[in-house]
């Protein structure tokens, strides 16, 4: 048996003096250890597609990035792949918006033809992501179909209504080439509806990206100044999440897990570490975290000031984001990251 003194014995001398410094005293034993990290495998582009061949319309508040025509988008991904990007989230942005989203649900969408062109240049070494939902392609910019109440003359936003045009949005992304399909809408039952609708049309390894938690943030600013995406009347908190509330995400990640949602999503990244940490103790599916549009704007604002490094904020964020639980980080960021392998 084993007695204080005995125990002592085999203690340092000294034992007050524990020295945590001895991992960190060199990069090799702190690469070692580490607890999660930034591999370009972990990350996917968001990238928004113009309808067109040549065209290239850069975007202010989000300094690098441009809407692209299929050619220009392959010439601009080309060195990116080549650097270890593997993964991309197309956005269509339409010239003319039309409140049936004929653009979300035809062949011939700017999406479906970035799709096919990235397809055709990148092969297998390009996972190729698909947004599902209305609002850059209405005029009304909502995620769902706006109607009008006939006995208060309220507007309120008719979730059921869009799941039709959603469902044919992510059959039409899947038959011109999506890997997988995200629907980012909101509105009740759409996973199940996306799935049934896969289903039916044959695509049933196309796989789907929920956006479960995806919060009525103040962040996405630049995102709908890329995508003419802004709503013309009102705001999305009907149907995005408070950002006061934690159970509502738990809630939809079992309700999206049940209507088979194959990859669940955080959305914005770093104010919600706390709900992507929470997922991450409660389901066996992946998870990706959206680091959005103003996370990555105001990084680069304050770097254009000379007030940080931004590719070394990125990577801090980026990691953190993985830390918390991300297996996979939408970011514009990737850009950064991976231009230094250029
Ligand atoms: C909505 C949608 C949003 C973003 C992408 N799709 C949010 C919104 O406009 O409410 C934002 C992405 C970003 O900020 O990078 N379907
Ligand atoms: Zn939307």
């Amino acid at each position: 048996m084993r007695t204080e003194t005995h125990l002592a014995e085999l203690a340092p001398r000294d034992r007050s003096v524990a020295r945590p410094r001895r991992l960190r005293a060199h990069g090799a034993i702190r690469d070692a250890i580490a607890d999660a990290s930034v591999d370009p495998a972990r990350l996917a582009l968001p990238v928004f597609a113009l309808d067109g061949d040549g065209r290239e319309e850069p975007i202010a508040s989000l300094p690098g990035h441009a809407r692209l025509g299929p050619d220009r988008l392959v010439e601009r991904l080309a060195p990116l792949v080549d650097a270890g990007l593997r993964s991309v989230m197309v956005f269509g942005v339409p010239d003319d918006k039309h409140d049936d989203a004929r653009t979300l649900t035809a062949e011939d969408g700017p999406a479906q033809k970035a799709l096919h062109a990235l397809r055709e240049a990148f092969g297998d070494r390009l996972l190729l992501m698909a947004d599902v939902c209305l609002c850059p392609h209405t005029t009304h910019g909502h995620c769902g179909v706006p109607v009008t109440d006939a006995s208060t003359g309220r507007v309120r936003i008719d979730g059921d209504a869009a799941l039709p045009l959603l469902s044919a949005g992510a059959v039409s992304l899947a038959r011109a080439g999506a890997d997988w399909v995200a629907p980012s809408d909101m509105m009740d039952g759409r996973v199940a509806a996306v799935r049934t609708a896969l289903d039916d049309a044959g695509h049933r390894d196309t796989a789907i990206l929920s956006y479960t938690a995806k919060f009525a943030s103040a962040h996405y600013g630049p995102f709908r100044e890329a995508a003419g995406s802004a709503p013309a009347f009102g705001d999305r908190r009907t149907y995005q999440m408070d950002p006061r509330g934690v159970r509502d995400a738990l809630r939809s990640a079992r309700l999206d897990e049940t209507a088979g949602a194959d990859m669940l999503l955080v959305k914005p990244g770093l104010p919600y570490l706390d709900v992507l940490s929470a997922l991450h103790d409660r389901t066996d599916l992946p998870l990706a975290a959206y680091h959005v549009s103003g996370e990555y704007a105001m990084v680069h604002a304050a770097a254009e000031r000379g007030w940080v490094d931004a590719r070394a904020v990125y990577e801090e964020q980026l990691v953190a984001l993985r830390r918390a639980g991300a297996d996979l980080v939408l970011t514009y960021a990737a850009l950064d990251i991976l231009s230094e392998d250029i």
